[in-house]
């Protein structure tokens, strides 16, 4: 049988995906809207082979146990569609550092959905793609299609699913990530979204969902950024707000995390536009209009705590390689 390749982004979430409403298919409970980081990416090949059984190896690493079994969770879907029991070999690299923080699961599962089916003889459409993707990462589903994302949370398994809403060149805007050494090991998104409704701010955050998701994705049409920056951190002080108040709490924040939130609030009082978001780690996303990069970037690396900047533009859909 043939072998594919595909690469994947991965993304930043400006409205976040926090608690599902089905933990095994990945139904969120709420909407969300991202933008896909370029120039970060995984790359993803699959053979199927008669012997044996699925194996995975991700930076040349072998990885067994509940890794494997993730990911032969999506080669059983494909399986079945594409009606074969072959066994595959799945081998990963990502080109982000490790430990920088950046969820690697939306970029792979992502070029996983798209190398796997293409390895057993099936075409899927972009919106098959996604909802493929998001059966192994919920965020995953957003790393499917170009540009400026939103996933339509939908009515079931058949409309839960991304679209872009713009292409990357739409908007020139560039993600700051200031890295930001956690001191303890952090929950997963996973073990997060399963405790999300333990927290009685979830309903009023998931009550409110429409009105955010509709001054985001009319900010990023109308490239407003001002009204852009207002909504993102919005979202993101919600989301962690639920966070922190779920049982058990969940406090991904550091002290350096709220410092720079602080710094780029008055920058952009003092006219430099930057605004940020946080997922579900320590590491701050600080958005600028590309042009402001360099002033974002230097001033990023000069707070207390912050050991890296990386820098990422506006990403394209996951493809073949
Ligand atoms: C905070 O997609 O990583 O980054 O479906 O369990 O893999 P799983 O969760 P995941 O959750 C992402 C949570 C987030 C917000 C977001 O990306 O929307």
């Amino acid at each position: 049988m043939a072998t594919f390749t595909a690469q994947a982004h991965p993304n930043i979430a400006f409205i976040k995906y926090w608690g599902n409403r089905d933990n095994s298919l990945r139904l969120p409970v709420n909407g969300s809207i991202s933008m896909n980081l370029d120039g970060l990416f995984t790359r993803t090949t699959v053979t199927f082979h008669s012997a044996g059984q699925d194996s995975l190896t991700i930076n040349e690493r072998a990885v067994t146990g509940k890794g494997l079994e993730r990911v032969s969770s999506i080669l059983d879907l494909v399986r079945e569609m594409a009606n074969i029991q072959e066994c595959a070999e799945v081998s990963s690299t990502n080109n982000f550092p490790a430990g920088a923080g950046i969820a690697s699961s939306a970029a792979a599962f992502a070029a996983l959905a798209l190398a796997s089916s293409r390895a057993a003889g099936l075409s899927l459409s972009e919106t098959q793609l996604s909802r493929l993707a998001r059966r192994g990462s919920g965020s995953a589903s957003r790393s499917i299609p170009g540009g400026f994302v939103e996933w339509r949370m939908g009515s079931g398994d058949g409309d839960s699913l991304a679209v872009s809403i713009a292409p990357p060149e739409h908007w020139q805007l560039t993600d700051c990530i200031a890295v930001v050494n956690a001191a303890h090991k952090k929950t997963g998104s996973t073990e997060g979204h399963a405790i999300a409704g333990t927290s009685p701010l979830q309903a009023a955050r998931v009550a409110d969902t429409s009105r955010r998701l509709e001054i985001c994705r009319t900010a990023i049409l109308n490239k407003d950024f001002e009204a852009f920056a207002n909504i993102i951190e919005h979202d993101s002080d919600m989301m962690h707000s639920v966070m922190m108040t779920s049982t058990p709490p969940l406090m991904y924040w550091q002290a350096a995390t709220v410092g720079i939130f602080h710094a780029v609030r008055e920058w952009r009082a003092g006219g430099i536009p930057a605004a940020y978001t946080v997922d579900a780690g320590a590491n701050v996303h600080v958005l600028c209009p590309s042009g402001q990069v360099e002033a974002v970037r230097k001033r990023l690396s000069e707070l207390p705590g912050v050991s890296e900047v990386l820098v990422a533009g506006v990403g394209g859909p996951a493809r073949l390689i």
